[in-house]
């Protein structure tokens, strides 16, 4: 089973870099698959380390994969790394295997710890919404346009019937993000 998450790394100056990105869940072995032009993919292959932090607000997830924020974070207890104060729970990984084959990487890890803060409130269709347009915003290079509105059409009646303020924040971020895009997948440039 995929989770998502926001995956917390450091570079070789100790600078924490906050990506969401779905991780392979296991209670021991966790596999991350960053692709290789990632700072993710970067970091973890130069620290051996991650931490994967588990929350329930999306907007760290709409924001995280449109650009690139500093959140609130405390360092990780056993790995080198960061835990994200917004975490509700969290994991610090150690790497056991990196296969880099282009064009994403398969990265073996072993859970060394594990925290957790606060409950993660249950599940919600507009939380789960912003998460889908949250991808969609980093497919716009791969999907043609008149697809992507259609996308967005449905996910924001589901987000205007279940959504808090946190999601309707998320979803405008999002769509202003894409509406003002000029990214094109190959075959419909120009058109
Ligand atoms: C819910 C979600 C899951 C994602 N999962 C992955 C993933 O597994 N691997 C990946 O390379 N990118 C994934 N992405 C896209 C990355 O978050 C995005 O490319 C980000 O800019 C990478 O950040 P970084 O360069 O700071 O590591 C995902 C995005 C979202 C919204």
């Amino acid at each position: 089973m995929i989770i998502e998450s926001i995956i917390t790394t450091v570079d070789s100056q100790g600078a924490i870099n906050f990506a969401p990105m779905g991780v392979e869940w296991g209670d021991d072995v966790i596999v991350v698959k960053p692709f290789l032009e990632t700072t993710t993919f970067r970091n973890i292959q130069a620290t051996g380390a991650a931490v994967v932090n588990l929350t329930d607000d999306v907007f760290l997830f709409a924001q995280a994969a449109i650009s690139n924020p500093q959140y609130p974070a405390g360092p990780a207890t056993v790995v080198r790394g960061a835990v994200l104060d917004a975490a509700c729970s969290w994991r610090e990984l150690e790497v056991r295997s990196i296969d880099a084959t282009p064009p994403r990487s398969r990265i073996e890890t072993r859970v060394v710890h594990h925290g957790a803060r606060r409950e993660f409130l249950g599940f919600n269709r507009a939380r789960n919404a912003v998460l889908e347009t949250a991808i969609l915003s980093t497919r716009l290079h791969l999907i043609p346009r008149a697809e992507i509105e259609s996308e967005l059409a449905k996910l924001q009646i589901i987000v205007n019937k279940t959504a808090g303020p946190r999601e309707f924040e998320a979803m405008e971020l999002l769509t202003d993000f894409i509406r003002s895009s000029r990214v094109r997948p190959p075959q419909s440039r120009g058109t």
